[in-house]
């Protein structure tokens, strides 16, 4: 078994490297994304509108209570259908991506804002200060203590959900397994090399957000 898999990472580790990067690069256009369009849809379900709010919260609701994988099929036949199978599918998987993390920054982002201390607002208020002035100046530099780790996590989080796009062959981590079982006629040694990588990689990573927490509530 070991023989197998020092092996296996001797032959393949430009192709392990390959899907790494892969898996790496649509976590972060994912988070990128996802927070834009995320940020937005928070504002608007804290905004004074009830009806867009009412839209935002649908649209949040529908995205957190269906998988993931089913996001990722429907936008792959909905685009492919729009263009005749002319779409890319790394592009559609992009946008069903986007699309599904941005309903669980939307969230970070709104619980995030709303947990500073209501007296901040007020005191915000009393001062004279205008909305967008009270947002960038006092609500927003306090929020972001909360939303920057939580947004790491998404981003841990989504190193993880891309493997589910590997049921279309998109060419992250979880597809080189897939490719490497076919080539090898070995379907455990790749999944134990494959999973060490991901473990390696969201442990290392989780221990910085940790860290990077730390920091920013010292300087409290
Ligand atoms: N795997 C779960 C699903 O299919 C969780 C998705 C989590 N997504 C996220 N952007 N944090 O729904």
């Amino acid at each position: 078994f070991f023989g197998t898999c020092v092996q296996i990472v001797q032959y393949c580790w430009p192709q392990l490297l390959k899907g790494l990067g892969i898996t790496l690069g649509l976590a972060a256009i994912t988070v990128i994304f996802g927070t834009i369009i995320g940020g937005l849809f928070a504002l608007v379900k804290l905004s004074k509108n009830k009806i867009v709010q009412a839209i935002a919260g649908v649209y949040v609701e529908l995205i957190r209570g269906t998988p993931l994988l089913l996001q990722l099929w429907l936008f792959i036949n909905i685009f492919s259908y729009l263009t005749n199978g002319n779409m890319p599918m790394i592009v559609s998987v992009i946008i069903a991506l986007v699309i599904n993390s941005s309903a669980y920054v939307a969230e970070i982002i709104r619980s995030g804002i709303q947990s500073v201390d209501k007296g901040q607002r007020e005191a915000a208020k009393s001062l004279g200060m205008s909305n967008v002035h009270m947002m960038t100046k006092i609500i927003i530099p306090q929020a972001i203590k909360n939303i920057l780790p939580a947004l790491g996590n998404e981003f841990v989080m989504m190193i993880k959900e891309t493997s589910l796009a590997s049921t279309f062959y998109i060419g992250e981590l979880m597809t080189v397994n897939s490719v490497i079982k076919s080539a090898t006629y070995k379907s455990i040694e790749p999944l134990v090399i494959v999973g060490l990588i991901y473990f390696i990689v969201t442990y290392s990573l989780s221990k910085l957000i940790k860290y990077m927490e730390g920091k920013l509530s010292v300087s409290d």
